[in-house]
């Protein structure tokens, strides 16, 4: 049987060069916190709990992170989360010794950093292989400038020379200095071993901690094996230590993205002028043009063009439904529904609750609220629909509105199929507008009105043939 896995996720430190009240674990990457991306990868590699460390803004991480936990596990797996607080903060090796009443000897430990987001489950899982359950494994790359991470020092200058410690960059010689083998901050190692280890660290160092990374050398002193699983990619041990840092890795997460996005089909314009801050599901020959900001769930049915600039959230646009530059769409957590071949935009605004069956058309300034829409009906222009039920190719004017808030209560409209709404109407709810019934442009309703008929609520037109204009007097 394969070795139970626990991870210790590290999120106790502070984070001053983000120069903010958040704590850094906190702050987004793809719309996210730091931490979820950390605890969604560890979620995949099925391990038997996850212990976060906190520290600096505890209450706050545990919150957001329970959160987390909360939402539907997009994996499937039930990852049982844990926190322990390291008060105050003594180091990396002081951390996880915060962790190890939760940890048993019969597992194996990875440990994670929470401000290292993009790390791969298919790279921990490799970690996880090299270590079995028996060896320390640590994670590593090749870095140009490795200045400020601690150095992979071996017995020798072969790649494959033996690992004999890892060397803090404020403790290292100028020799050690010049290793660019770097320590990631992520290691596999046997809890048995581990629990050992840490009873011995001490801090007698430069920066008076108690350093995690100390225990290679008593691995290596107890003749315990020192792997070192060395990758390539360096945006997957990347930290996130600055808003600069978190930017770069920002471009990085959404280049994966639209690569994924891409590989599946989609037409993307630009692939570096998409942000996708949750899951895109898209259908076949789906085309999305530049700019535009994806979030929350949303799903793009077949064929479904969005053109530049818009915003859309927690949507589903069905198939063949096109959505003109400059839209924004935002479900929240009602959701919006958007029918096959519809027309959206441009510029129109679609709020939570909006539903729209197949072919209905939204035109430029259009909002629409907690309302639904048969198939074929349209509001082209300029226009307010909030809480109203509209039947089948209703066509609704330009400038009406549905005054749906009397000041205390909301009110629900309901346009029966066929009616017609000439431009600049109010209609005051509650109201029913019956069947093919037509509505004269600039009426106020505020009484049901029949099927089938002209309804028309404004004054009559009147024309005063002997009314003289004004003229100013002369001065003086
Ligand atoms: C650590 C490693 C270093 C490695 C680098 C990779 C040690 C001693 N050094 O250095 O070899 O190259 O990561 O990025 O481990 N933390 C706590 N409690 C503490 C201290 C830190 O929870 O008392 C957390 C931090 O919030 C952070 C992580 O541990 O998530 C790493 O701490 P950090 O201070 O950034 O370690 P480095 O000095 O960068
Ligand atoms: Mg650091």
């Amino acid at each position: 049987m394969a070795t139970p896995i626990d991870v210790v996720i590290m999120a106790a430190g502070k984070g001053t060069r983000m120069k903010s009240t958040r704590p850094k674990v906190l702050h987004r990457l793809g719309g996210r916190a730091l931490l979820a991306h950390v605890i969604d990868c560890a979620a995949r590699l099925s391990a038997r709990q996850a212990v976060v460390i906190t520290g600096h803004g505890a209450m706050e991480v545990e919150a957001a992170c329970a959160r987390v936990a909360d939402a539907k596990d997009p994996f499937g797996h039930d990852l049982g989360l844990k926190f322990v607080r390291q008060e105050p903060q003594l180091g990396t090796g002081h951390a996880v010794q915060q962790a190890l009443p939760l940890l048993a000897d019969d597992g194996v430990t990875l440990v994670l950093s929470g401000d290292v987001p993009l790390t791969q489950a298919a790279t921990l899982q490799a970690l996880l292989d090299q270590s079995d359950g028996q060896r320390l494994a640590l994670l590593t790359l090749k870095m140009a400038d490795p200045t400020g991470y601690g150095r992979i020092v071996r017995a020798g200058d072969q790649a494959s020379a033996q690992v004999r410690a890892i060397v803090e960059h404020k403790d290292a010689s100028e020799a050690q200095r010049a290793i660019h083998e770097i320590y990631s901050g992520i290691m596999a190692v046997p809890t048995r071993l581990l629990r050992g280890w840490l009873a011995r660290l001490d801090n007698k160092n430069a920066q008076n901690e108690y350093y995690l990374t100390d225990i290679v050398k008593f691995a290596v002193a107890d003749g315990v094996a020192v792997v070192a699983h060395q990758i390539t990619d360096a945006a997957q041990v990347a930290g996130v230590n600055s808003p600069v840092q978190l930017a770069e890795l920002e471009r990085v997460y959404q280049l994966r993205q639209a690569t994924a996005l891409m590989e599946q089909g989609v037409r993307l314009a630009d692939p570096a002028r998409l942000d996708v801050r949750g899951t895109l599901a898209c259908g076949q020959d789906v085309e999305i043009d530049v700019n535009c900001v994806f979030e929350g769930r949303v799903s793009l049915g077949d064929r479904v063009h969005v053109g530049a600039n818009c915003v859309i959230a927690n949507a589903t646009i069905a198939a063949g439904a096109v959505i003109h530059p400059f839209t924004h769409i935002d479900g929240e957590k009602l959701g919006v529904q958007v029918g096959e071949g519809a027309l959206i935009g441009p510029f129109a605004r679609l709020r939570p609750g909006a539903n729209l069956g197949a072919e209905v058309h939204i035109g430029n300034f259009v909002e629409v609220k907690n309302s639904t829409l048969a198939r074929g009906a349209k509001a082209n222009h300029l226009a307010y629909l909030g809480d109203a039920t509209v039947g089948e190719r209703v066509n609704y004017g330009a400038g009406s509105i549905t005054a749906n808030y009397d000041g205390a209560n909301k009110h629900r409209t309901v346009i029966e199929a066929d009616v017609h709404i000439g431009s600049n109407c109010v209609l005051v709810a509650p109201i029913t507008i019956g069947q093919g019934g037509t509505v004269g442009g600039g009426s106020t309703i505020t009484r049901d009105t029949p099927p089938g008929v002209l309804t028309v609520a404004r004054a009559k037109q009147v024309s005063i043939a002997n009314w003289k204009r004004p003229v100013k007097q002369p001065k003086g």
